[in-house]
């Protein structure tokens, strides 16, 4: 067996789909960049949506909106991918780290008010693995210091909190369409909004900060004035050869979050009976997108005195599933172990111990809408064989 972290299928109709913008010749963003847009409000119940290149700048492209610059703070969570990060670092502002909570993975609300400063504008709740972050407690902060929220939704398709999807719940929420995401485009994503004021604005800026697309150009009637820029932009736009395959996919959208949520249910079973291994974090307020599958390999409490000895123990159980042919993952990283963020800010890894914890014993497991049966018999057998 030989059994992918994440594996990519595409359908028929995906193959067909792609066909049209490149017989059209109109390859740039178009019509399928608009009709997948106008899918995604629908699925996740949003007023506007603004297809970019890729999460990482729709997160850089909201927080520019919202006028973040040089001196700002920014809060976040310290388990994250490092792009959380790396989007505030880009303006010239400040990555301010907070702990997360180790069962949930998610920013430590309890934690986020010690971190607020005079210089803090905004903060970024990452819903990790496809679990939405607390955002009553987010939103109560931030209304009552003034601060934007920017949701890190790159893995929240199909994450619900209190009945509402992620990307509704901050000033904005970005979404990745990378191929170890729900839906993917290869690169891609895209920014919900409810505001309509800012959509406007993050159209433009994706786009040079033009006042009219090219699309729209080529389509009225004196398509050789070129337009007006009122916005400092970038050239952060998808292609309607990526959109026509997020698209077609938006079709089945309810049926992919369905089939992870029953891979997801299976692994719950089988982990009940494991037990050094901790399932993630269910609620009643929360629907799971489960983008990953993750656990915490805790054959004890974790603390700081036997961290080395444990992720050791992780680090075999994963070697052990390797050369059985099955693929795993750390759930993902903690951004104030990674040189740049280190040598820049001097943190320690105790500085934030959850995310350190979470960083060396988590473990991601394979979880795809086509993983098959016997796939799973075969994972299921190969965990319950092994012998700490
Ligand atoms: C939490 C988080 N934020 C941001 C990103 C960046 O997404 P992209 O690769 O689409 O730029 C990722 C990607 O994995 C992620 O997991």
């Amino acid at each position: 067996m030989n059994i992918p972290i994440a594996r990519t299928v595409f359908e028929e109709s995906e193959y067909e789909n792609i066909h049209k913008p490149l017989s059209s010749g109109w390859v740039v963003q178009g019509s399928f960049v608009k009709e997948f847009e106008e899918k995604w409000c629908t699925f996740t119940g949003t007023k506007n949506s603004i297809a970019v290149s890729n999460c990482t700048t729709a997160l850089h492209l909201s927080l520019a909106a919202l006028g973040i610059s040089r001196e700002d703070e920014v809060i976040l969570p310290s388990f994250t991918w490092i792009a959380t990060a790396n989007s505030v670092e880009y303006l010239g502002a400040k990555p301010v780290l907070c702990d997360i909570d180790i069962s949930t993975y998610n920013i430590d609300t309890s934690q986020i008010e010690k971190h607020i400063t005079d210089r803090t504008k905004a903060i970024i709740p990452v819903h990790l693995f496809g679990l939405s972050s607390e955002m009553d407690r987010v939103n109560e902060l931030a209304s009552k210091y003034k601060l934007f929220v920017v949701e890190d939704a790159a893995c929240g398709f199909g994450a619900q909190y209190n009945g509402m999807h992620v990307g509704n719940f901050g000033n904005t929420g970005c979404f990745s369409f990378h191929p170890r995401k729900a839906i993917t485009t290869g690169e891609g994503g895209m920014i919900t909004t409810n505001d309509n004021e800012l959509a406007i604005q993050l159209r433009s800026m994706r786009d040079h900060g033009a006042s009219i697309s090219d699309h729209q150009r080529h389509l009225g009637s004196k398509p050789y004035l070129l337009p007006d820029f009122p916005y400092l932009g970038y050239n952060y736009r998808m292609t309607d050869i990526q959109a026509s395959i997020g698209s077609t996919q938006m079709d089945r959208a309810e049926s992919i979050h369905k089939k992870r949520s029953m891979v997801a249910d299976k692994y719950n079973d089988l982990i009940k009976t494991i037990s050094w291994l901790e399932k993630p974090f269910t609620g009643n307020n929360f629907e799971h997108g489960f983008q990953a599958y993750v656990c915490l390999f805790k054959p004890e409490e974790i603390n700081m005195g036997n961290l080395n000895r444990i992720s050791g123990m992780r680090n075999e159980f994963m070697d052990y599933l390797q050369t059985k042919g099955i693929s795993t993952r750390p759930g993902t990283h903690a951004v104030h172990l990674l040189d740049y963020y280190r040598n820049k800010y001097g943190f320690k890894p105790e500085n934030y111990p959850n995310s350190f914890i979470a960083s060396e014993c988590s473990i991601a497991f394979p979880l795809f809408p086509s993983l098959t049966d016997i796939e799973f018999e075969y994972i299921s057998e190969t965990i319950r064989n092994y012998k700490l």
